[in-house]
Formats: C-alpha cells, sequence, structure tokens
C-alpha cells in the first residue's frame, strides 16, 4: 500500500514550466493506493474517482483500464520495467479524497503513491529522487509539457522551493501559514492551459520576458516570508502573482470574483493555484478564527472551501 499528499502552489505555477522558480506545499488531502498480484498477465487499474473530468467517461466503469486510467497504468508499467520486475501481473486499486482536476495534484499524487506501490510491492524500495523521475511518465502522458512541480511536492511533503528541471528544495518555516483552499466546482484540462501558456509565451517573447523576471522576484519574496513567518508579505506576493497569472489568460471569472471576495473579507493574500481556468484558489488567512470566517463568506459564494493544513511526510509505502 502507499499514499501520497495533495498539493497546492503558493507562487510560480505556469511560469515554472518556462524555467522560473514555484513555490508548492503537500496537502492534508491524500490518495491511497493498493496493489495485489493477479493470475493474468499485465496491469488493471481500477479507481474511485470520477474519470467524466478527465476524459469524458463515466465513473466507476465496468471494464478495467478504461483510457482515462491509461496514466495509472502507465505508472504502474514504468515502475515495474525500471525495477526489471518478472511479475506476471498486478491489480491496482486507487482512492482519491483530493478533487480531480482542480488544480490540487490528485493525478501527481495518485502517480507517486501508485509509483511507490508497485516498487513495494515487488519487494522493492525507491528513493523520492527515483519516484520523482518515474513520475514524468504518466505526468507528461497527461499534462503534456509537466514541469515536475506536482509530483515532486507530493513525493517530498512539506514545503518546497522548485526549478526544472529537478531543482527541489526543502524549505524550513518560521510557522505554518494558515490557508484555505476553495474550490469554484468549475474543471479545466491542464494539458490544454499549459500548452497556451506556452504559445503565448513564444508569440509574446518581450512580455514573457518581464512576467518571468517578475515571477522569479515573487518566488524569491514568498520563500523569504515563508522563513521569516512574515504573513503580511506573504499574501501581497499572492495578490500579485494571481495579478500576474490573470493577465496571461489562465484566471477565470469565477476565481477572480472569490480573490476580490477574500480580499474583501480580510484576507491577507489569495490567488489561484495549479493550472487555473476554474478548479481552486487558496487564501491566507491571520488565523484560524479568520480562516472560519473567510470560509463561511466564500461558500456563500458558492465556492467549496476546504481548510488545509501541512504534510510534511509525503508519499509513504508499506507492506501489509
Ligand atoms: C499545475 O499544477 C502547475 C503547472 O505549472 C503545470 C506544471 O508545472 O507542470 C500549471
Amino acid at each position: 500500500m502507499a499514499h501520497a499528499p495533495g498539493k497546492i502552489i503558493l507562487a510560480g505555477e505556469h511560469f515554472v514550466v518556462l524555467g522560473a522558480p514555484g513555490v508548492a506545499m503537500a496537502i492534508n488531502l491524500h490518495s491511497w493506493v493498493r496493489v495485489r498480484p493477479k493470475n493474468s498477465p499485465g496491469v488493471n487499474v481500477d479507481a474511485d474517482i470520477p474519470l467524466r473530468f478527465i476524459s469524458g467517461e463515466d465513473r466507476n466503469p465496468v471494464f478495467p483500464n478504461p483510457p482515462g486510467l491509461r496514466p495509472l497504468q502507465l505508472a504502474a508499467e514504468a515502475t515495474l520495467n525500471h525495477i526489471k520486475s518478472k511479475s506476471s501481473g498486478l491489480s491496482v486499486s486507487v482512492e482519491c479524497e483530493i478533487p480531480v482536476a482542480a488544480g490540487l495534484g490528485s493525478s501527481a499524487s495518485t502517480t507517486v503513491a501508485i509509483i511507490a506501490a508497485v516498487a513495494r510491492s515487488q519487494g522493492v524500495e525507491l528513493d523520492r529522487r527515483q519516484i520523482f523521475k518515474l513520475a514524468f511518465v504518466p505526468e507528461n502522458f497527461l499534462h503534456g509539457k509537466s514541469s515536475g512541480v506536482d509530483q515532486a511536492t507530493c513525493t517530498y511533503g512539506g514545503m518546497i522551493q522548485f526549478t526544472r528541471p529537478s531543482s527541489i528544495r526543502t524549505l524550513q518555516l518560521k510557522k505554518s501559514p494558515v490557508i484555505l483552499v476553495c474550490d469554484t466546482g468549475i474543471h479545466h484540462a491542464t494539458k490544454t492551459l499549459v500548452g497556451a501558456v506556452i504559445e503565448k509565451s513564444q508569440r509574446e517573447r518581450m512580455e514573457f520576458h518581464d512576467h518571468l523576471a517578475e515571477v522569479r522576484e515573487i518566488s524569491r519574496g514568498v520563500v523569504r516570508a515563508l522563513r521569516n513567518g512574515d504573513d503580511e508579505d506573504l499574501g501581497k506576493l499572492m495578490y500579485q502573482n494571481h495579478e500576474l497569472l490573470r493577465k496571461i489568460g489562465v484566471s477565470h471569472p469565477r476565481l477572480d470574483q472569490l480573490v476580490n471576495a477574500a480580499k474583501r473579507a480580510g484576507a491577507l493574500g489569495a490567488k489561484m493555484t495549479g493550472a487555473g481556468g476554474g478548479g481552486c484558489m487558496i487564501v491566507l488567512c491571520h488565523s484560524n478564527k479568520a480562516r472560519d470566517t473567510i470560509a463561511r463568506i466564500l461558500r456563500r459564494g458558492g465556492a467549496t472551501p476546504y481548510k488545509i493544513s501541512m504534510d510534511t511526510k509525503g508519499v509513504q509505502s508499506q507492506t501489509c
């Protein structure tokens, strides 16, 4: 068995694909994977996730391995190849409490949990770096050109600064930020959004040169604010990052409304998180009490709030 956390991005999404540093935190919503041997050859995957958000398929398919589960099957197959397993056949079951296609890393989380669980089922304990690298196979299949920030966060846990292709620095925080996640309920395709930003960056080279410089500054500032426990600074940088993401066209009117509503309700900072186009936004709050109040206000505004905290462990596997 293995489990892995989801993630939020505090700074740098999209620009991290273009080489800027991103800052991300693992959160206490998890995916769970169980692997069993089976008599027939090949890998079967079943997953209790709403596939219609990924590939237009129905939930709980009758047949094993519908196309929407291909990335998860790829994760298992890549792991078996990597460890040169002679396994005849495996059955992989996935449960995921992370909202799907919402920017919270559900695919990266299930992917790294599958890699860890499949290796463990063959008596191999992969180190985190190997899990991170193997996860590019399914993540690139699903998201096109992914930076690796999602799987790095779900693998290592805690708060990390990530720079392509594989620089992962765990950050020591003065205190954990009090964060609310709000789901707009609007689902997006990460692949389309990432592709659109890459194309735009090629068309608008001058503008993106400036945007990248701004994001580098924002990410550096966010790391500094987290190390110093400076929530005021962190909040300002989150608002600034949201504005930049809005400018490049990956936000959504619902996300902008929720960011503005959070600001009016006294939030220190707020921004969309992940690929955008709907999905989730995050809010930095003064205190747990302020978070309760802001959660109530945003729920009345139609969003689904999650009072999350940081997962410090990352992916974990065990034999049962
Ligand atoms: C998705 O969580 C983050 C993006 O920057 C894509 C990536 O980095 O792979 C939008």
